[in-house]
């Protein structure tokens, strides 16, 4: 069986990181989560005051700084589930909250944030045997990937499953709120000038709203046999 390149993309909240991460585990291939980069870069924007007082991304100061920013993932020997470092420091569960989800959109709508964290992507997909999930790896960072999957799910589910997420994490939130950011996410992300969120013309599409976890599974190991085995 070949090793291959499996791309994962599509909507924010649509259950990609779940199932990538479950096909890599099982499969033994490295699992990276692009997502939490883009968000480990705002959260350096947020602990740097690099966002205005009107909300805006200070771009001409993260430019100079970029270098700075040293992104890597190690698996939690308790949870065997990979968490996201920025420089040095454990930072899986600060990326997760609101503020940074609600600021995101427009640290990755940046051209040179995004061609930064696309080499060191390539970098660590260069020898194959990765599972990665975002919004242009099968368009932009991995365009030769054996598998690609666009997944797609419904505004309100989506902001559900976040929100039952968040909760219980113990997270006080609204569920008005994250559909609001749901959908502006949505926007901002189909919309961007850089690599916006896209279905690559040969990516398949999985619509996972009335489907469960392990149908999602069993659906993606299918493919990945598919794929590998030819
Ligand atoms: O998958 P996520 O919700 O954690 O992603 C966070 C944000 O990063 C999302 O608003 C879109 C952006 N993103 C991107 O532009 N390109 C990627 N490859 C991954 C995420």
């Amino acid at each position: 069986m070949k090793k291959i390149t499996i791309a994962i993309d599509g909507f924010s909240s649509c259950g990609k990181s779940t199932m990538a991460k479950d096909l890599a585990k099982e499969i033994g291939y490295i699992y990276i989560d692009s997502g939490a980069m883009y968000r480990a870069v705002t959260l350096f924007c947020i602990e740097n005051s690099l966002f205005t007082s009107d909300g805006e991304v200070n771009a001409e100061e993260l430019k100079k700084r970029i270098g700075e920013i040293n992104i890597s993932f190690r698996l939690n020997d308790m949870t065997s589930k990979p968490e996201t470092f920025l420089n040095g420091v454990n930072v899986e569960s600060k990326i997760r909250t609101m503020d940074v989800s609600s600021r995101v959109s427009l640290v990755a709508a940046l051209g040179f944030v995004r061609k930064a964290l696309v080499k060191q992507q390539q970098e660590m997909g260069k020898n194959k045997g990765i599972v990665m999930d975002g919004r242009d790896i099968g368009t932009v960072v991995f365009p030769d990937a054996e598998l690609k999957v666009f997944v797609t799910a419904s505004a309100e589910i989506r902001a559900k499953r976040r929100y039952d997420e968040l909760i219980a994490k113990g997270q006080n939130v609204s569920y008005d709120e994250i559909l609001k950011n749901v959908e502006e996410r949505d926007k901002i992300d189909q919309n961007r000038k850089v690599s916006p969120l896209r279905k690559a013309d040969d990516a398949i599409i999985l619509d996972n709203s009335n489907m469960s976890v392990e149908e999602q599974k069993a659906w993606l190991k299918n493919e990945y046999q598919k794929a590998a085995y030819v």
